[in-house]
């Protein structure tokens, strides 16, 4: 089967027929979240506290559902208008904008806690315009990534490499751009399960010995094709135990992003966040 990346450039190829198929097929939005998952694991944030994050390559905003779930508030970036326009219809929480990452992401120095982009980097190495080169404009997005994240911050994307070059080439441009870490590899021997997170930490270039150390790959017993992401919170999601996220400080947070929104939102009472009682 042909990549998507050699069919067409991605804002023809995720036109509005796509992107509404993308975003209905069930089997899409599983993997989508799992990977999503999978990456915000990587990201290590701490329990519990929400965080200002990036998602590169948003679409139609499924990865971005996953972090809203868990409380983050996030900024999504793409270049297909068929896409964004299927996550704004969805009421997809982020704040979205249209860009073309390989021209660079323009933010405030440090901006943001963290950044997740679920199967998008590899569309970079592919030149679309006789003008791309797609080195200088991976290198270009890094640099401006860089440049957005607070010091300390972590980047994970996942993404589906065609061959050991392209995977050298991604890392070159990273490292290049001031960032450490490397590639994580989860289920190396499953050519169906095999999945690449490239993790990227900001702001110890110049001190390598506080860095941290790359997580390690997920290496699964049982056939890895059948249980695609094994952490205990996949397991819990896969049975429908979903954590409790609903509580008072979800809600309030949820209204307040109404309000800086300008929706029409009800006011705080003692009642907020309440359980009710059983109606009769
Ligand atoms: C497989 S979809 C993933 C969407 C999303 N991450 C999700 O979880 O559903 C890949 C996305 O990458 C976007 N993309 C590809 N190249 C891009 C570029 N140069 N700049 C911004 N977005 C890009 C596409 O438009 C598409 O929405």
């Amino acid at each position: 089967m042909s990549r998507p990346e050699h069919t067409a450039p991605p804002e023809i190829f995720y036109n509005d027929d796509e992107a509404k198929k993308y975003t209905v097929n069930t089997r899409i939005q599983t993997i989508q979240a799992e990977l999503t998952y999978r990456a915000m694991e990587l990201l290590n944030l701490e329990n519990d506290v929400p965080k200002y994050l990036l998602d590169i390559g948003c679409g139609s905003g499924l990865s971005g559902d996953c972090l809203s779930e868990d409380g983050h508030i996030w900024v999504g970036l793409d270049i297909s208008d068929a896409m964004l326009g299927v996550a704004r219809e969805r009421e997809s929480e982020g704040d979205l904008y249209w860009s073309d990452i390989g021209q660079g992401v323009f933010f405030r120095p440090g901006t943001f806690d963290g950044c997740i982009s679920i199967s998008v980097i590899q569309w970079l190495c592919n030149a679309d315009r006789s003008s791309h080169v797609p080195k200088k404009r991976l290198l270009r997005f890094f640099q401006t990534l860089y440049t957005a994240m607070a010091r300390g911050a972590r980047c994970v994307f996942q993404f589906y490499p065609e061959n050991s070059d392209q995977v050298e080439m991604i890392v070159t441009q990273a490292m290049k751009a001031g960032f450490t870490g490397g590639i994580v590899v989860d289920f190396p021997n499953s050519t169906k399960a095999k999945k690449y997170f490239l993790c990227l930490f900001a702001g110890f270039q110049n001190d390598p010995a506080n860095a941290p150390k790359l997580p390690e790959g997920l290496a699964e017993e049982e056939d890895p094709a059948n249980v695609l992401y094994t952490s205990k919170r996949m397991h819990d999601r896969r049975k429908g135990k979903k954590a409790n996220i609903k509580d008072k400080n979800w809600i309030q947070r949820k209204k307040e992003l109404g309000r800086i929104r300008g929706k029409k939102v009800a006011n705080d009472s003692k009642y907020t966040g309440r359980k009710r009682g059983p109606k009769f």
